[in-house]
């Protein structure tokens, strides 16, 4: 795809802004980070985007292309129509510095209040023992990028900003299932991922999935299983007998 393309890019800061239309050259084999590389050296030096790796793994361009939350290093051009006008926004959910960088802080700030892996003491370096099946659903979440495309589209705080301050959203409530389905971690994350992650607000409908430049399993391995336990959790009988005593 050799030619020109027509670049719709959101252009403000400060919660002000505006699409601006630009013409830009497209070379074959490039993607919208080229596209928007060239555009920076050419008619808008002064436009704002983060990248960082150019190959899909630091999860820093992240944007909207055509309203899909995407990786722009990894989002070919050849996939528009020929004459095609692709737009470019920032994430919707999370508020812009600028162009299209946006501040995705409150996710590391959710990211810190999960409690770290808690070992048994007993079990010292060298002792770990891993079934094969636990060793891939671990290495599964942990391709996690951390490009916040799962947030971004979930609706829980997508559409309703309120829920930020008590959503981690899916990237960190798949950071807490995989904490609590880790063979060797003793912490009961059960309760933490109802009460303080809000697992209750997600509703399963898998757009986090749908996104996942990893192509994690998010819902079906993450979400639901950890929604199971702590349903488990909630009904078994002495929790709840417990409950009722005000034991627990
Ligand atoms: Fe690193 Fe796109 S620049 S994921």
């Amino acid at each position: 795809m050799n030619g020109e393309t027509t670049l719709r890019v959101w252009r403000g800061e400060g919660g002000e802004g505006r699409l601006v239309d630009y013409t830009v050259a497209v070379e074959e084999g490039e993607v919208v980070l080229d596209v928007l590389h060239r555009l920076q050296a050419t008619a808008a030096p002064d436009l704002a985007v983060r990248w960082n790796c150019k190959a899909g793994k630091c999860g820093s361009c992240s944007v909207e292309i055509n309203g899909r939350p995407r990786l722009a290093c990894m989002t070919r051009m050849n996939l528009f129509a020929p004459g095609e006008t692709v737009t470019v926004t920032p994430m919707r959910t999370f508020p812009v510095i600028r162009d299209l960088v946006c501040d995705v802080s409150a996710n590391y700030r959710k990211a810190r209040e999960i409690p770290s892996f808690t070992p048994d003491p007993a079990t010292r370096p060298g002792e770990f023992r891993m079934s094969q099946a636990d060793v891939q659903r671990q290495q599964e979440f942990r391709k996690c990028i951390e490009c916040f495309l799962c947030n971004n589209v979930c609706h829980v705080i997508r559409d309703h900003e309120d829920n930020t301050a008590h959503f981690s959203g899916p990237r960190y409530l798949m950071r807490v299932a995989e904490l609590e389905m880790h063979p060797y971690d003793t912490a009961d994350r059960r309760k933490i991922a109802q009460e303080e992650f809000g697992l209750g607000y997600c509703n399963i409908t898998k757009c986090c999935t749908e996104v996942c430049p990893e192509n994690i399993q998010i819902t079906d391995n993450a979400l639901i299983p950890l929604k199971e336990r702590v349903a488990d959790r909630r009904y078994d009988p002495l929790v709840w007998l417990g409950r009722r005593i005000g034991l627990r």
